[in-house]
């Protein structure tokens, strides 16, 4: 079905167009700036009457005198200002609407008109270290965009693009060789990868002979011998293992068959740089092999090089995005494709892009998004670290989100049994990292804060939570869960604002998928939840008579589940209390 601005934009488009006779004029609806202007305006009038030289309000009240309102949802369309039209809707088309989808659920958010094949890349951690809160950004933003296209009907490829090569790995497997041991003492030496880590970096910035070690593994490493890459397949496997325990603790849909790790490409990478070089497209520069993106200049005008290859033939992180470009490209057949990836890779990716252009291994059907995202801050507002200045290990915080949850929850319901509040603390706690993230537009910085994400008030996973449990119970309470009737009438103003506010739940889900913003959803949602508590707060339901009760549960019904669909789309899952 067709979601309201859908509907509104069809046809005041087709009203506009017919007035001013531009083929490709918009009417611009948007949900209305301020509630006293109806539900939604149209602004797009004033360019069109720009552009065909007729007063703006004049245009206006030709295109309101023109609608044709075939399905009647339009109960008023006025001009306003200098060319606005105002629109508020008919409250029996809202109703309509609403029973339909409380009828059919699934049918809230309709597939999209055009299924694509997108492929979102996305955590994409590097292997020789354990997951650290840098990482709960991009993991959690690609899981929610890829919930939202798999919702529209879009075939997805999740990609995680493991860092799992190079001169660290030399290193790790120096060190693990030097251990010996049966396979379960290893397994318990690198349950701390970190630990791990920063032994074997001690040694190798301390031991001059440690350090020739590693840099001969790494040889040995890139040449092929079995034995150092069987060592290294086991680090990389006990590496995998510890995410794919984040992962799963996250509730993020990634598993081993998304890996796209930067080793997969170790054989295509020559044929990479052959490639450019039979497109003339290598130029030499300081012995390093380069390809001079015409739109990329360095401060004082000059070319700015995008190297390929090192001059000791060494490739780069370059070279294998090229490569995984390709993959997605000509394999995957995408029509868009997503990097999830810290904003201070931009210049990376707009490099490989603009590289990939020029060379054809992208065609121009392909669109190349770089959805990037800013950093996380301590409260001294530098990237958030432990107080030794450590990364603050992933694992680390989950436990402490869910251990602070459970003080809260415990604060809240001392009467619950003790299981069922650790069962309610750790959807709480991990729900609460994962909503502060999302919630934050993702091209800003924000400041890790404990006391906020697990607040029963603002815009937070609690309030959102505690919103639907209250729900919940209320149809609990009601016995038959509303089910009885559907929606009959719209009495109460908050009534009203509460339906059309569920009924909007597409359009905002269309958005996010165009954009890339999942904050906009959070909005959406802590929108509908305060509709909700108004609603609530204001409408007797279960003490009015027959038909008003029933209708006041329908309506609840519909607005639990938007929310609930819209925190699955968030990978936030529901309670029945809290
Ligand atoms: N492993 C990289 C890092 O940790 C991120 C990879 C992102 N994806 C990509 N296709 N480059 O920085």
């Amino acid at each position: 079905m067709e979601n309201c601005k859908e509907y509104l934009s069809r046809v005041l488009g087709a009203a506009l167009r017919g007035c001013c006779g531009l083929a490709d004029a918009e009417p611009n609806v948007i949900g209305a700036s301020r509630p006293e202007f109806g539900d939604y305006q149209a602004n797009g009038v004033m360019a069109a009457a720009g552009r065909c030289g007729r007063k703006p309000r004049e245009l206006a009240t030709a295109v309101v005198a023109a609608l044709a309102d075939r399905e009647g949802w339009i109960a008023s369309a006025e001009v306003a200002g200098p060319g606005f039209i105002n629109i508020r809707l008919d409250d029996r088309a809202l109703l309509a609407r609403g029973n339909e989808a409380l009828a059919q659920p699934r049918a809230l958010i309709p597939p999209a008109r055009k299924r694509q094949k997108v492929v979102v890349d996305h955590s994409s951690p590097n292997l020789a270290k354990e997951m650290h809160v840098g990482h709960i950004r991009g993991t959690v933003i690609g899981d929610c965009l890829s919930r939202v296209f798999e919702r529209l009907g879009h075939e997805v490829t999740r990609q995680n693009h493991v860092g799992d090569w190079g001169t660290q790995f030399g290193m790790l497997i120096a060190h693990l060789r030097g251990r010996g041991g049966d396979s379960g003492a290893l397994e318990a030496e690198l349950a701390d990868l970190e630990g791990f880590y920063r032994d074997a970096k001690n040694r190798f910035d301390s031991e001059p002979e440690f350090a020739a070690r590693a840099r001969a593994s790494v040889v040995k490493l890139q040449s092929g011998d079995p034995e150092y890459l069987a060592a290294w397949r086991r680090f990389i496997d006990e590496s995998l293992r510890h995410c794919q325990r984040i992962y799963q603790r996250l509730d993020v849909g990634l598993t081993l068959a998304d890996l796209d790790a930067e080793s997969r490409y170790n054989d295509d990478l020559a044929g990479i740089i052959r490639e450019l070089d039979e497109k003339g497209l290598l130029r030499e520069s300081e012995g390093a092999r380069c390809v001079f993106p015409p739109e990329f200049h360095g401060k004082d005008g000059e070319p700015l090089p995008v190297i390929v290859q090192k001059s000791d033939g060494g490739y780069l992180y370059s070279t294998t995005d090229l490569a995984a470009v390709k993959l997605r490209a000509f394999e995957l057949k995408a029509d868009r494709s997503l990097y999830v990836v810290d904003a201070r890779q931009s210049l990376h990716f707009q490099q490989v892009f603009a590289v990939a252009r020029m060379a054809g291994m992208a065609p121009e059907t392909l669109s190349l998004e770089h959805i990037a995202y800013g950093t996380i801050m301590g409260q001294d507002g530098k990237p958030y670290k432990t107080r030794t200045g450590d990364a603050v290990k992933l694992a680390d915080l989950l436990d402490e989100a869910v251990a602070r949850a459970l003080t809260l929850v415990t604060g809240k319901n001392p009467g619950l049994e003790e299981g069922e509040r650790r069962r309610i603390a750790e959807t709480v706690g991990i729900a609460a990292v994962k909503y502060a993230d999302l919630s934050k537009n993702r091209m800003s910085d924000y400041v890790f804060d404990w006391a906020t994400m697990l607040s029963f008030e603002g815009n937070t996973a609690p309030y959102l939570l505690y919103a639907c449990t209250r729900i919940k119970s209320l149809l609990r309470r009601s016995g038959d869960g509303g089910r009885s009737g559907g929606m009959a009438r719209l009495a109460a103003p908050e009534e009203r604002a509460l339906l059309l506010k569920a009924l909007q739940l597409p359009e905002v889900v269309d958005v996010v998928a165009r954009e890339c913003y999942p904050n906009l959803l959070c909005n959406y949602l802590f929108e509908l939840a305060g509709a909700f508590m108004r609603f609530y707060e204001s409408c007797p339901i279960l003490t009015a008579e027959a038909e008003t009760r029933d209708s006041r549960l329908a309506l609840a019904r519909l607005a639990e589940e938007a929310l609930e669909q819209g925190l699955g789309l968030l990978g936030i899952g529901t309670l029945e209390r809290m």
